[in-house]
């Protein structure tokens, strides 16, 4: 994955992610929903969520969420990924919102409408520097009482994209405004994403 993405200095720039859509070289693209997203939605009790899903590439996991009969609002800043999130969500006949935004400069109507937020390798394509404000990006769309569930990629190399993700840091930078529900290993991870990890943090109501 890190072949494909952009370089460390243009991560921050649209242009750069859309070059990659572009060129058809979306190493990080697995295809489909990763196992993990898969169990947590057949776990998940309680009625639909309205969910966010940041980074949303080609909007697999958008698109597995809609599926399970889900509200969701998908975000990209690349025309190809919004154009192939629409495309996978009319294929599989459910209905995505999809926005082509910076997730740091969201629409203030977004902002407290979600019961929660998913996400895999968004956090980790983000520069190091941004971790702090995308922090407080999922704290203000969250109702209160929302949860952040990230799949994220302890993959132990310098540079990136994709940038290492430690479970010290995200439970560092969530702590101010989160409570930890869980942090643990993935049992089934692709098998170019050893060390992934999916954390739960939850908005204090
Ligand atoms: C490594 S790709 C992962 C895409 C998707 N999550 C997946 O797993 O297939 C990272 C995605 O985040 C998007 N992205 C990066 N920074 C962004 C930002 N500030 N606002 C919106 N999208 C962003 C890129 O355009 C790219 O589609």
């Amino acid at each position: 994955m890190a072949d494909d993405c952009p370089k460390s200095d243009d991560v921050m720039h649209a242009e750069s992610w859309e070059q990659r859509y572009v060129e058809g070289t979306t190493g990080w693209d697995l295809g489909g929903p990763p196992p993990a997203l898969v169990a947590l939605l057949s776990g998940l009790e309680g009625g639909p969520r309205r969910v966010l899903v940041p980074g949303c590439g080609n909007g697999h996991d958008a698109v597995a969420w809609a599926k399970a009969g889900h509200d969701v609002v998908a975000v990209d800043y690349a025309p190809s990924a919004v154009l192939g999130t629409r495309q996978n969500a009319e294929a599989a006949g459910v209905e995505v919102d999809v926005r082509q935004a910076d997730l740091f400069a969201l629409p203030a109507d977004l902002d407290g409408t979600f019961d929660a937020i998913w996400e895999q390798t968004c956090y980790c394509a983000i520069h190091p520097s941004q971790r702090d404000a995308y922090v407080e990006v999922c704290g203000r769309v969250l109702k209160p009482g929302g949860r952040y569930h990230g799949l994220l990629w302890n993959h132990g190399q310098p540079g990136g994209p994709p940038f290492d993700v430690t479970p010290d840091d995200v439970r560092a930078r969530f702590a101010a405004a989160f409570e930890l529900e869980s942090l643990a290993p993935v049992a089934e991870s692709v098998p170019s994403r050893a060390n992934e990890f999916l954390a739960t943090f939850r908005r204090p109501a």
